[in-house]
């Protein structure tokens, strides 16, 4: 296992460690020790930890500005400046809350953008097919739906079959219908796959509805984690989570609506 990382992120070369992690049941798909990233000589992620199982969805949840983008960013690779040690699967998948579609390409060759080897667009087909975009393989970017171009740059990330899938804030421009389609979707996807997901939202419902074990980041740290308990489909309905959200909701400084009380005249 690769150990020493000082200023620079280190990827496992082949296959996972099989290693456990201390207070988690499976493997680690992610492993993060004592991670400091700066900016300005400010630390915006100050000494964290992390691990994530194989297979494991977990939610992250944070103020905004409080360094969640960056946590994202290490994970992905594409941010190498920092201090601490990583550790994630060599493959990995990345997708934003804005879908980043290059409008001259039609959307399968977009899903396969940047894809090692010469994939052919049966691949890509497949992937489209997967997130229900089957009828617009051959469609131009900038003729697809908000929700549709988000689930192209989800079909973009499968095709990488990734062993950890990283979102940051995938549903966030979408209105509330189709985003409870997307968010169904990612749940299928998930359990379909069977990847290590890594959801950034700030919409704590979702956090509990999809995940294992929701994070709360706070002072450049993991300040606080629940896990979730509950088969799915879940039912944001359920005493638990009713119970959880308030929790959460409290760690983010945010004071809960009571329930509605309905009185009749
Ligand atoms: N390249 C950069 N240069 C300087 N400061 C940066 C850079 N990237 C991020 N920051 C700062 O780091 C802090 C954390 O940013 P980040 O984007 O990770 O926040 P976030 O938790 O994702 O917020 P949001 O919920 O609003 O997306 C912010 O204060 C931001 O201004
Ligand atoms: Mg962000």
């Amino acid at each position: 296992m690769a150990t020493e990382l000082h200023r620079q992120v280190n990827y496992l070369k082949g296959e996972l460690e099989k290693e456990k992690v201390a207070g988690e049941s499976g493997d680690a798909a992610v492993r993060v020790r004592s991670l400091t990233r700066s900016f300005d000589g400010r630390a915006v992620i100050d000494d964290l930890q992390l691990d994530i199982g194989t297979g494991e969805f977990v939610a992250l949840l944070g103020r905004s500005g409080c360094g969640k983008s960056t946590l994202l960013r290490v994970l992905a690779g594409l941010d190498r400046e920092i201090e601490g040690e990583v550790l994630v699967p060599r493959r990995k998948a990345v997708a934003f809350q804005a879908p980043r579609l290059m409008p001259w390409k039609r959307v399968w060759r977009n899903v396969l953008l940047g894809l090692p080897g010469r994939p052919g667009r049966a691949v890509a087909e497949r992937a489209l097919t997967e997130v229900g975009l089957g009828h617009r393989v051959d469609a131009w970017p900038k003729t697809l739906s908000g929700g549709e171009a988000q689930r192209a740059s989800l079909a973009r990330a499968l095709v990488r079959e990734p062993d950890l899938l990283l979102l940051d804030e995938p549903f966030g421009a979408l209105d509330a219908l189709t985003r409870i389609t997307a968010q169904q979707l990612v749940g299928e996807l998930w359990q379909r796959r069977g990847c290590a997901v890594l959801l950034v939202t700030h919409d704590v419902e979702e956090a509990l509805l999809l995940a294992d074990r929701v994070l709360v980041m706070d002072g450049g740290v993991i300040a606080h984690q629940v896990r979730v308990d509950r088969d799915r489909p879940r039912d944001i309905a359920d005493p638990l989570l009713a119970e959880l959200r308030t929790e959460l909701l409290d760690r983010l400084g945010v004071k809960a609506p009571e329930p509605a009380v309905h009185k009749v005249a």
